[in-house]
């Protein structure tokens, strides 16, 4: 299972970019929250540019924002960014912008929050690079994972068994050290995980614990 470690919950978030580059993880997960679809607010794109540049992994960013479309034109320009993650919540057609990522050759990915049903996405899988599944309220690191959405995964399978697709299917929020055997035995594809990576003694250790 590939592991995407999130620097949301690290004090200084360049810090965090830089550790999570150095360890053996398979990618990089940024959130960027604008303050209004969810309440926090993290970094500028501008931002984000200069702290992953140079990096030897893969950078997804996981846009909760309204209006994702808005952010593309600045995002393509980072070669360092792999995939670009909207919410299908946060736009009014969302195939509109993830037909914009596809053109422009990034991968394209789309998340749903926990109360988000797969059938509201089926349109759009495929066209689609990765599902994020959130097992979290988005907008905070730290919380409880919500087991409850792990139903979606076994939904999601089926789906691109039979439809021949090619997404892959990653879950983001609360996976830790024990959360990861139901991700384990729900057969993902990929785990997010930020504060018991971020906040643990020794990363490896976890990422290692977490494969
Ligand atoms: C939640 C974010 C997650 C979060 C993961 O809004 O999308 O990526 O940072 O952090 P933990 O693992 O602490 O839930
Ligand atoms: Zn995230």
């Amino acid at each position: 299972m590939k592991v995407a470690v999130s620097f949301l919950s690290s004090d200084n978030y360049e810090d965090g970019i830089k550790k999570i580059n150095e360890s053996s993880a398979d990618l990089i997960h940024a959130d960027y929250m604008d303050g209004i679809f969810v309440d926090n607010q993290t970094f500028t794109i501008p931002e984000l540019k200069k702290w992953i540049k140079g990096v030897n992994k893969p950078v997804d960013i996981h846009l909760m924002a309204t209006s994702p479309n808005k952010y593309i034109r600045d995002l393509v320009k980072i070669p360092e960014i792999n995939t670009i993650i909207i919410h299908a919540e946060s736009h009014r057609h969302p195939i509109d912008v993830i037909n914009m990522i596809n053109h422009t050759g990034k991968k394209s990915g789309i998340a749903i929050n926990p109360e988000t049903k797969v059938v509201h996405i089926i349109p759009y899988l495929k066209k689609l690079d990765k599902v994020l599944i959130m097992s979290v309220k988005p907008g905070a690191g730290g919380q409880a994972f919500m087991k409850d959405v792990l139903y979606k995964v076994a939904t999601l399978l089926d789906i691109k068994k039979e439809g021949g697709y090619h997404f892959t299917i990653s879950i983001d929020g609360g996976v830790n050290d024990e959360t990861i055997k139901l991700c384990q035995e729900a057969k993902l594809d990929e785990i997010v995980s930020g504060s018991y990576v971020m906040k643990s003694s020794s990363i490896e250790d976890a990422i290692k614990k977490l494969r």
